[in-house]
């Protein structure tokens, strides 16, 4: 009997505790607010370096992606400039909420990235305001420049890894401040009949050769550098940059 009235207490505790929770105390919880509009606009503004130096098939966008897909969901191409820098205010209107980042990337023709340049990663509070305004600053977009940081200096081909200052394999100083200067018009080492880049003609240079060939007094292991689907389209673009002149 004692045990029946000890949990009748309990339950009149638990009901007495909800309804207490249930009782309004007061507070009101900010509103939620939903959107029910399925896009937003993006604001970028920056000054772009050295965006007139691209030639070869591949474009600088502004660009929203999502981690499902390589393809952007929108892009506006970056207008061509006829000087070393312009300052831009690009709106992309219409932006798929599904959009995790916001980038300058370099596409192909196909709207698929080749290399991200800039990313501003979508706060998931601010993904349904109505313009996210974002500032990239000074960006050096440039041919060279997205080569150098992504092949010379990046971490999945690590060229800069054997050819860094002082012990740099052949000679070749690829650091990031030197590999322009270290290539262009310089003699090979390992073939003195040779240069490592002719402006406006790959077939002839010799970092072309190593790179998708080989060379005998090289080795052959150069080409294995860009096995990886995400450097294969460097191949093409450092050929497109040699035959373009090899623009700083
Ligand atoms: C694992 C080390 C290693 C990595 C990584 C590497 N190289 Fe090399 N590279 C060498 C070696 C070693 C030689 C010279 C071979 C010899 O001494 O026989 C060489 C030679 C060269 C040469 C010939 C230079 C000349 O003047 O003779 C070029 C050009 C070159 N590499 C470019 C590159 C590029 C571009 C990358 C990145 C995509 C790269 N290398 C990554 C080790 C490396």
């Amino acid at each position: 009997m004692r045990h029946i009235i000890y949990i009748f207490n309990a339950i009149f505790a638990v009901v007495l505790a909800l309804q207490l929770v249930g009782c309004d105390d007061g507070h009101v919880d900010d509103p939620v607010y939903v959107n029910t509009e399925d896009s937003y606009n993006v604001q970028i503004t920056g000054t772009f370096q050295s965006l007139n130096t691209w030639t070869g098939s591949y474009i600088v966008v502004a660009a929203c992606f999502n981690e499902e897909s390589e393809y952007s969901l929108i892009q506006k191409v970056l207008p061509a400039a006829s000087t070393d820098s312009t300052t831009e205010v690009l709106t992309l209107s219409g932006v798929p909420t599904n959009s995790k980042t916001v980038e300058i990337a370099l596409v192909n023709t196909l709207r698929k990235r080749i290399a991200t340049l800039y990313s501003y990663e979508i706060p998931e509070n601010q993904r349904y305001s109505d313009t996210i305004k974002i500032d990239v600053e000074t960006l050096n977009v440039g041919m060279f420049g997205t080569i150098n940081q992504l092949i010379f200096q990046g971490t999945g081909t690590n060229c800069s890894r054997c050819h860094a200052s002082a012990r740099a394999a052949a000679d070749l100083d690829l650091s990031a401040d030197n590999a322009y200067h270290n290539l262009v018009g310089k003699k090979a080492t390992k073939d003195s009949t040779k240069t490592r880049v002719v402006p406006g003609d790959a077939d002839s240079s010799f970092l072309y050769k190593v790179i998708t060939e080989g060379d005998e007094n090289v080795g052959y292991s150069h080409p294995g550098l860009f096995a990886d689907e995400k450097y294969a389209p460097f191949l093409d673009i450092i050929k497109a940059w040699i035959n373009g002149g090899a623009k700083e």
